[in-house]
């Protein structure tokens, strides 16, 4: 049981966030349960879910919601304990801040778990919603489960007004990588396969794979290496300055002379590392 304002939480929310913010955030935390259990096929699948009245002129239908699947490691009783927990540090090695899932209320009306996972003896199901008021976890079933593999199905619904996705996925496919590719090109790290499609699987487009192969929207070379150097680049202006300060321009320039010194020095970059100055990145830029 928390006691947090959850609407003050959301609303001192960085005011540069996108609509896209909250689904890289799932995928992210999808990655991230996958990479604690370490199954043989892991795979993040994000199906967007369209208003459900056709449209006359032929043209797609909005989008007005996600699901975010992923065969990760599932809602164990610690990982509920940390999505109870305003700035948990659970993830805190990884970069997290713990804040992640207050992004989707910014921009979606609710947000679902529906999550199976291994409780030592046999798998457990486990469903709640995020809560709006005091408290972060409410309506939340407990079961057995007849599967026999954990993993978590988050759904975020209810697109908020004033906000949209574009709707074609080759389009929504280009926004995603371009905010996950740092941890589709993370050197030494092999990310899990990230799948989007329509809610009923079909039109799959591939945003990762381990080698970069068969992706929908597959980064250039320069795109790539563009990346490398501007998160080089924020690492260490993440060490050097407080975070919030990262990102302005004028800090930025005020900087500059000691990041051009900084780029010039790196040289190799540890998962870890790069890990954590993407979830800072990610938090402030996204
Ligand atoms: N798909 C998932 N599978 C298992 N546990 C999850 C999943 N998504 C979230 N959690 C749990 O919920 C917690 C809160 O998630 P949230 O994204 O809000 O914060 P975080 O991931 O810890 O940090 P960050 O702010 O960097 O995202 C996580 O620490 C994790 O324990
Ligand atoms: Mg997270």
């Amino acid at each position: 049981m928390s006691n947090v304002n959850i609407r003050r939480a959301v609303e001192n929310i960085r005011a540069n966030t996108t609509v896209y913010t909250p689904v890289v955030e799932m995928v992210v935390n999808g990655i991230q349960a996958i990479d604690e259990l370490r199954p043989t096929n892991g795979r993040v699948s994000i199906r967007v879910l369209r208003h459900a009245q056709a449209r006359l002129d032929a043209r797609l239908s909005a989008v007005v919601g996600f699901e975010i699947e992923d065969n990760g490691v599932g809602f164990t009783d610690g990982h509920r304990a940390s999505f109870d927990t305003l700035y948990t540090d659970r993830r805190i090695s990884e970069g997290g801040k713990g804040f992640g899932r207050f992004t989707c209320l910014k921009y979606f009306e609710d947000l679902y778990v529906k999550s199976v996972y291994d409780d030592g003896t046999g798998f457990g199901s486990r469903r709640f919603r995020m809560g709006k008021g005091q408290d972060i976890i409410v309506d939340e079933e407990l079961g057995v489960s007849e599967k026999d593999a954990s993993g978590t199905i988050v759904s975020l619904t209810g697109l908020k007004k004033n906000q949209a996705f574009e709707s074609k996925l080759v389009t929504i496919a280009k926004s995603l990588v371009e905010r996950l590719l740092p941890y589709f090109i993370a050197e030494g790290y092999a990310c899990p396969r990230v799948l989007l499609s329509e809610s009923d699987g079909s039109d799959k487009d591939i945003l990762s794979t381990a080698d970069l192969s068969g992706m929908a929207y597959k980064p250039t070379k320069e795109e790539i290496e563009a990346h490398l150097q501007r998160e080089k680049f924020s690492r260490e202006c993440a060490t050097k300055k407080d975070v919030s300060n990262i990102l302005s321009e004028t800090s930025l320039e005020a900087m500059k002379d000691d990041v051009v010194e900084i780029v010039k020095k790196i040289s190799g970059t540890s998962k870890n590392d790069l890990i954590h100055y993407i979830a800072q990145r990610r938090a402030i830029l996204a």
